[in-house]
């Protein structure tokens, strides 16, 4: 299992220290959530804080853009060090141009899929797609409720990876712990966001261990 873990939920008076510790953990990214409180109803971070993360790690950058028109901003998220870059497919009017540009710059591309979303959108560009990110609560905040309709998903998303012949990477996003990571383990995702779980518990790297291992 690919573990992810969110630095939304790390302590912002102690990014560096956050960051190092990760750097010492099984953890195989870092999961950055950019949010631009109008496509979610919360402002979280933007280019400075990806940049200070990037010169603390080489570990891969996972980029979660929750923002309106990403297309404005993809050669700055390359600048600032982002490896994977993902959009969210409510956000993007022009799909294909967007997941191309993202690749053209250098960089992984993936798209997110709100809970409401059907997996089917993405039947025509499957084979285009380097990661497809199923969120498991509404984006916006972290420490939220897992909804339990994603494992289901996740079951969806695999069936269409193996009828267009694709190769994405399947990551699930929100509410995930060792129960229902567990469950999206079975059902076949490939890699955990992990957020208020890592950062809440007495042993964050532990915990990534933990979810290594699922
Ligand atoms: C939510 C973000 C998540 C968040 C997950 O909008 O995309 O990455 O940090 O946090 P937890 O794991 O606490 O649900
Ligand atoms: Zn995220």
């Amino acid at each position: 299992m690919i573990v992810s873990p969110s630095v939304l939920s790390c302590d912002f008076g102690n990014i560096q220290r956050d960051t190092e510790m990760l750097n010492q953990s099984q953890a195989d990214w870092l999961h950055i959530d950019v949010m631009d409180g109008v496509f979610v109803p919360n402002i979280s971070f933007g280019f400075p804080v990806l940049e200070a993360i990037r010169k603390h790690t080489n570990k891969t950058l996972d980029v979660h853009i929750m923002i309106e028109n990403p297309d404005d901003f993809l050669e700055q998220f390359k600048k600032s060090g982002a490896d994977i870059l993902t959009v969210h497919y409510e956000a993007c009017r022009h799909l294909h141009r967007t997941v191309a540009r993202i690749k053209e710059l250098g960089m992984k591309a993936g798209v997110a899929l709100n809970p409401h979303t059907p997996v089917s959108v993405l039947e025509e560009i499957a084979t285009d797609l380097d990661l497809v990110l199923i969120m498991s609560v509404n984006p916006g905040f972290g420490g939220q409720k897992f909804i339990q309709n994603s494992v289901e998903k996740v079951t969806k998303l695999v069936e269409l990876r193996t009828a267009k012949n694709a190769q994405f990477i399947i990551e699930i996003d929100g509410g995930v712990n060792l129960e229902t990571g567990k469950q999206l383990a079975d059902a076949g995702a490939d890699a955990l966001v992990a957020g208020s779980f890592v950062f809440n518990s007495s042993s964050p790297q532990e915990t990534i261990s933990k979810l290594k291992s699922l």
